[in-house]
């Protein structure tokens, strides 16, 4: 099944929902590395270059999910679910769109402020919208931490979510299930 059904993820859902999060967790730890590693590492500029351009695929990826879910919606929430939870499963995915699109374009945005274009595996180069400038380049590198380690957060929010109603054995609640 390609598109999305009412009660299950349709496998180009899945597909994009399962490579986001192997790309954020990864990026996530590649980004803690690298930021500690000595300018002379011969290996840094490649994995610079990887992390940003598997950086950037996360705003491609969110853009195909959000397309995607125009299409064929996202099967709906179970009704078992209280307010309070309903609730909070809204903030965190909320959070978690907004945070995919923030921390990408706050790494762009360190590395052309700081005057360093943004190549795409060596496809090609992004434009460059923003002249070279310390300030916001300083700005846009505490950005990309802080809300990095605030999509970290949520990622562990939304997971345990998933994973408290499947430890509760109640199928109904079970998101996880449609995901797998
Ligand atoms: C969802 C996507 C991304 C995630 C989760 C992510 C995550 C991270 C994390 C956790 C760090 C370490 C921060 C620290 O400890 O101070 C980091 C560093 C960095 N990121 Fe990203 N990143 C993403 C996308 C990007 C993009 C698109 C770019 C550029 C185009 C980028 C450029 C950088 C650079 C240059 C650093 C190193 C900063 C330094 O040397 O201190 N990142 N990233």
């Amino acid at each position: 099944m390609l598109g999305n059904s009412v009660d299950r993820y349709g496998i180009v859902s899945r597909a994009i929902h399962w490579l986001t999060a192997l790309f954020i967790l990864t990026l996530i730890g590649v980004g803690m590395y690298m930021s500690d590693l000595d300018k002379t590492d011969p290996n840094r500029m490649a994995i610079y270059n990887a992390h940003k351009a598997f950086g950037i695929l996360i705003i491609v990826l969110l853009l195909a999910r959000l397309i995607w879910l125009r299409i064929h919606p996202a099967p709906g929430l179970p009704a078992i679910l209280s307010a309070a939870e309903l609730k909070l499963f809204k903030v965190v995915k909320a959070g978690l769109y907004l945070l995919m699109f923030l921390v990408p374009l706050a790494g762009y945005t360190m590395s052309v402020a700081g005057g360093h274009p943004v190549s795409v595996f060596g496809w090609f180069t992004l434009p460059s919208l923003f002249e070279k400038s310390k300030t916001l380049g300083g700005f846009a590198h505490e950005m990309h931490g802080v809300l990095a380690y605030t999509l970290l957060a949520l990622v562990v929010l939304h997971l345990a979510g998933t994973v408290k109603h499947r430890l509760k054995g109640n199928a109904e609640a079970d998101l996880l299930k449609r995901m797998l």
